[in-house]
């Protein structure tokens, strides 16, 4: 699927269903990391387009709207008719999306079928939500309700931006809040044409906005905002935490946080060791390793040290990089020029701190921002590269004698978002598992994922939990009911 006409429609911001021009008819230009073309002129939103489409979506939130009027059932089937329409233009999404970000197309097309999953999932949630009756002392009658939260404020980054929504809009669509979204920079076309489903589902007018721009001015504008009173927010640490504050500071929002990672797989001396560097190199290579969860430090026995690195260079090697619209091509470039270079920067970090540069470290072409699977063997816990987030197709290895002093390994980072544990000794499987410091924990396979199973950090890696059931109460607050009884007669 090599050189795809991509019709790109829509470029504007959505605000009350309607794509308009930001007030100050400014423009952003998208470069395509595949080839540096110019892919679109983008609508830039700042504060004024942000105050514009809050005002949207608390309009859409009040008491007697269309939105709130509706049954919970009613908003299922808008739910469930928008993940049919995602699952309609998977291909033209999954396009786009690889035009912006460079996710290898089959990849991007597996991730919208995923988000399209998402949105049924919770559709099947919007009419099971539901409060209690609760035993009292003094004869009154208690009853909660769970309602819904109000307007939402929700930024997502670029890496899996489809899928990356799809966990946000969704739980909040199904409890019935309303949104004004912040898309990255660098894939506001895809997140756009979904966005223009949601009209196409039938979705009533100001329930979902699109503020398309930057981090420090839109970004900002809904982390500071005095009528969003929740934000989620997927990203950096960085940002992360300038929300918190920036929350704290205007009007106490309620803060979901999923932010980076340096995920840890360790492998025993019991495995197959081919199987077993197959999985540790899509765990780190996948998505040019843009992934939060993933797995950057690889512990590896001493037992079996020498062979896994020997086989994993040879896996590196193999690799093929290029245009990820060819299907022959498994890694395509970094998403941006800034990103490329902050991963290059740790690849001179890490040659310089005594790693063993065993393949890659260099720039792939010279066009487009590809960089060459990078395997570093001989990795210390020191290591800048084995204590902070790389977000490249850099894969650090490192060696372990004792199982119960990996773990503790493991666990030493101020990170806890995803681990993972090869070794047929069911023991040691479910002694990680429990030890482990981290959100999401895999046995045999790395990075799995599912609609009903909650996803998040522990430690600095986030707060909160999106997916399953958990990710409901981001979106919802308990309204308690007391009702005085007369006694009887
Ligand atoms: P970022 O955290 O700056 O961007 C993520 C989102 O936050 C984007 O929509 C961005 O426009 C927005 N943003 C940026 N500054 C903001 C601010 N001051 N207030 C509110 N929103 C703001 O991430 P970036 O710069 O794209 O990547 C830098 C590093 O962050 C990566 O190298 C990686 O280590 C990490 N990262 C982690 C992700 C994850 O999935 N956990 C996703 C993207 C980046
Ligand atoms: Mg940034």
């Amino acid at each position: 699927m090599a050189n795809p006409k991509v019709a790109i429609k829509y470029k504007k911001i959505f605000i009350n269903n309607e794509f308009i021009d930001s007030k100050s008819g400014k423009t952003f230009t998208s470069i395509s990391p595949v080839n540096e073309s110019v892919v679109a002129e983008i609508a830039e939103g700042d504060k004024a387009d942000v105050d514009a489409a809050v005002r949207a979506a608390k309009a859409a939130f009040e008491y007697g709207s269309e939105w709130r009027n509706l049954q919970p059932a009613q908003r299922a089937i808008l739910l469930n008719k928008l993940g049919d329409l995602v699952d309609r233009d998977a291909e033209q999404i999954a396009s786009i999306q690889t035009l912006e970000n460079g996710k290898v197309y089959a990849q991007s097309f597996g991730e919208v079928k995923i988000a399209a999953n998402v949105f049924r999932y919770y559709a099947g949630w919007c009419d099971k939500v539901h409060g209690e009756t609760l035993p009292t002392d003094n004869g009154q009658l208690v009853i909660t309700r769970k309602e819904p939260i109000g307007v939402v404020g929700q930024i997502v980054p670029w890496n899996a931006p489809i899928l990356l929504l799809a966990l946000k809009w969704a739980p909040a669509l199904a409890v019935g809040c309303t949104i004004v979204l912040k898309p990255a920079e660098q894939s506001s076309l895809c997140t756009l044409h979904i966005t223009a489903l949601t009209k196409e589902a039938g979705f009533p007018k100001g329930v979902i906005n699109v503020v398309l721009g930057y981090g420090p001015t839109v970004g900002a504008a809904v982390s500071e905002h005095p009528d969003i009173v929740k934000v989620t927010f997927t990203g950096s640490t960085e940002v992360g935490k300038k929300i918190m504050i920036a929350s704290g500071k205007s009007n106490l929002k309620r803060v979901t946080l999923e932010l980076g990672g340096k995920s840890p797989l360790v492998i025993c001396d019991d495995v197959n060791v081919d199987e077993a560097v197959n999985i540790a190199h899509e765990a780190i290579f996948s998505n040019s390793g843009q992934i939060c969860v993933a797995a950057s430090r690889t512990y590896v026995h001493s037992k079996i040290y020498d062979e896994f690195v020997k086989k994993s260079k040879e896996l590196a090697l193999k690799r093929k990089l290029g245009d990820p619209f060819d299907s022959t091509v498994a890694q395509g470039p970094q998403v941006d020029k800034k990103i490329f270079n902050r991963v290059m920067n740790y690849i001179k970090i890490g040659k310089e701190s005594g790693a063993k540069l065993e393949t890659g470290g260099e720039r792939f072409g010279t066009v487009g921002y590809y960089i060459k699977p990078t395997v570093f063997s001989n990795v210390t816990d020191d290591m800048v590269i084995a204590k902070e987030e790389i977000f490249g197709p850099v894969q650090q290895i490192l060696k372990y004698e004792n199982f119960d002093d990996v773990i503790k390994r493991a666990n030493n980072t101020t990170y806890g978002l995803g681990a993972g544990i090869i070794t047929n000794d069911i023991n040691k499987a479910l002694k990680f598992s429990q030890a482990i410091e981290s959100g999401s924990v895999w046995v045999n396979q790395y990075a799995a994922l599912t609609p009903s199973a909650p996803f998040g950090g522990y430690k600095q890696s986030g707060i909160g939990r999106e997916l399953g059931p958990d990710a409901l109460e981001n979106y919802l607050q308990t309204k308690t009911i007391s009702i005085k009884l007369t006694p009887p007669a």
